[in-house]
């Protein structure tokens, strides 16, 4: 099968890990027979410095003749200044947008020999296996107005919170197709005893759980849910979020999983239902690390999940997604490490060494 693949390196270590990331890609192309054509294009502040935007139309319109989009990250001190009209950030959250890119996955898996790895207690983070679909084109991040004003008694600020019912409606089916094909769990995160946007987002959920009997729904208060993260991580499995929500509870959630360069992630523009193929943006959770770039240290296992991600979701290819998904597994088992989740008696590897060793058992060696 013949695809094509816009590729977004960005700023810092994106290149770094994408890089590793097309190595594993072409690697499945060869051993299974497929074609995977990559056009590169500009994001972030590296767009910034070239064409005085964060996200050009070129770049949007590049993606829109792809099938999948591989991101590497954005964002560093040379985009910093707080005045600035344009910040690198603006480049992911146009794209999202500019691609209708509504449903983040972000599968948080804690592979067993890491265990010591994270800063929980092995009793605690044993066995954690959930996934966050996180709300990604509306909410807090998009609702308008958004500025700062000055007025006679001083500056103000404003954000806004807005949802509309077909935008909560299209997220909780995401939540509950995936929890049907998972453990028939979705827990949907609100904070419905002060937010207006929650308690409308908690009624849709219940108005859409009807067409879903064989999946049970509970709700879950996001504060609470920040709390259960960390006290009983096991209990959760399929959670649906609204987009602050979900990028601040991702974070947290990434570090039972040991480091932010093991998790994943997929934006998508449908519902994804396994064996078809959806337009999809893949890219780690991690941001471009400024202090790490150029050193070739950081871990790329986030993006050669994303790219395991991106064969399943949106090339429908399952068992080659599985195939990387066992290559990063055995390699962790190996004992291989990259700096962020070394622990005592294992190897330090670095981004191409890694890269290299999951792409030769990739590709059957
Ligand atoms: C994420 C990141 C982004 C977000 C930033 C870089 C704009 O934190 O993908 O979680 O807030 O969504
Ligand atoms: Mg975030």
């Amino acid at each position: 099968m013949k695809f094509n693949v816009a590729i977004l390196p960005g700023d810092g270590i994106g290149p770094e890990v994408v890089n590793e990331g097309i190595k594993v890609l072409q690697t499945v192309g060869k051993r299974f027979g497929h074609e995977f054509n990559l056009t590169y294009g500009l994001i972030g502040g590296i767009s910034i410095t070239q064409t005085g935007e964060a996200l050009t139309k070129e770049t949007l319109k590049m993606c829109r003749h792809c099938q999948a989009v591989l991101h590497g990250a954005v964002g560093g001190p040379k985009w910093d200044d707080p005045k600035a009209k344009v910040r690198p950030e603006d480049g992911l959250l146009a794209i999202r947008k500019g691609l209708g890119l509504f449903a983040n996955l972000r599968p948080v898996k804690l592979f067993p020999p890491l265990v010591n790895a994270t800063n929980l207690k092995p009793e605690i983070v044993t066995g954690v296996d959930l996934v966050v679909v996180r709300e990604l084109t509306g909410g807090l991040y998009f609702g308008r107005p958004k500025r700062q004003w000055r007025t006679s008694r001083g500056r103000r600020a404003v954000d806004t919170m807005a949802y509309s019912e077909q935008e909560i409606e299209r997220i909780i089916r995401v939540g509950f197709e995936l929890a049907r094909a998972r453990k028939k769990k979705l827990i949907s995160v609100d904070k419905a005893n002060v937010l207006e946007t929650s308690h409308f987002w908690r009624q849709i959920a219940m108005e859409v759980a009807p067409e879903y009997p064989d999946v049970n729904l509970e709700h879950m208060l996001v504060d609470t849910c920040s709390m259960q993260l960390i006290q009983n991580p096991r209990y959760l499995d399929v959670l649906v979020t609204e987009n602050t929500f979900g990028d601040i509870l991702t974070d947290e959630a990434s570090m039972l999983a040991g480091s932010m360069g093991m998790l994943p992630s997929a934006s998508l523009a449908g519902v994804p239902q396994e064996g078809t193929g959806i337009f999809g943006l893949y890219e780690s959770i991690h941001g471009s690390a400024p202090s790490l770039a150029g050193k070739y240290m950081a871990n790329p296992l986030a993006t050669i999940l994303s790219v395991a991600m991106m064969l399943r979701h949106s090339f429908g290819l399952t068992q080659e997604a599985r195939i990387v998904e066992t290559a990063v597994e055995t390699t962790i088992s190996e004992g291989y490490r990259t700096f962020d989740i070394m622990s005592e008696g294992t190897t330090k590897v670095g981004t191409r060494e890694m890269g290299d060793m999951i792409a030769l058992k990739v590709g059957g060696q």
